[in-house]
């Protein structure tokens, strides 16, 4: 069973006065990779608390911490900022993979300066605050989040999938 944190930035949302609808769709969606939510914590887009709270969740041998809100361009939106100042490693490719399929859908997805990164044997990923982010952007990556967590903790298994045979006609003009 993978250990998830939920950890959503928000001075409204940390004051009580925005209700979060981003964790209960984390939730939802981490019930399809067997994963919990274990943890659940609303902070203020303060870098220093925020920086705090992920070393600690990272003390704490969880699994997955998945960040929501504070990834945009407003003078307080901090969260990429924290994360990088604690990841060890950047996995640049499941920010990517966020954003593409989100510009699917509208192009304020490349507002977002979600990273994505490893401290440790935990996994970081930020999410955009917005439920239609959260759901977008978590969908992009669910199908690979086991296998990177396992790779994260040290797991040599093999990588490599089966080819997917190609179509008759593939690389013809
Ligand atoms: N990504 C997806 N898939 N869907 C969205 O609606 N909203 C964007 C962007 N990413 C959005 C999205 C908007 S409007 C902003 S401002 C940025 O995420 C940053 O949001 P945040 O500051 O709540 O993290």
């Amino acid at each position: 069973m993978i250990k998830v944190a939920v950890l959503t930035l928000s001075d409204r949302g940390a004051k009580g006065l925005r209700k979060d609808a981003g964790g209960p769709a984390i939730e939802r969606l981490m019930r399809k990779i067997d994963a919990e939510v274990v943890s659940y914590d609303i902070l203020p887009d303060e870098k220093a608390l925020i920086r705090k709270k992920l070393i600690s969740l990272c003390r704490r041998k969880i699994d997955l911490v998945i960040t929501t809100g504070g990834t945009g361009l407003s003078p307080r939106d901090v969260t990429p900022e924290a994360t990088r100042e604690v990841i060890q490693r950047e996995i640049p490719g499941m920010a990517e993979a966020m954003r593409l399929e989100g510009l699917r859908k509208t192009p304020f997805a490349m507002l977002s300066r979600a990273v994505a990164g490893i401290r440790g044997g935990t996994l970081i990923i930020n999410l955009p605050g917005s439920p239609a982010a959260v759901e977008e952007g978590l969908s992009a990556i669910l199908p690979v989040l086991p296998h990177a967590i396992e790779k994260i903790k040290g797991s040599t298994a093999e990588c490599a999938q089966p080819p997917s045979p190609l179509p008759a006609d593939a690389g013809r003009p």
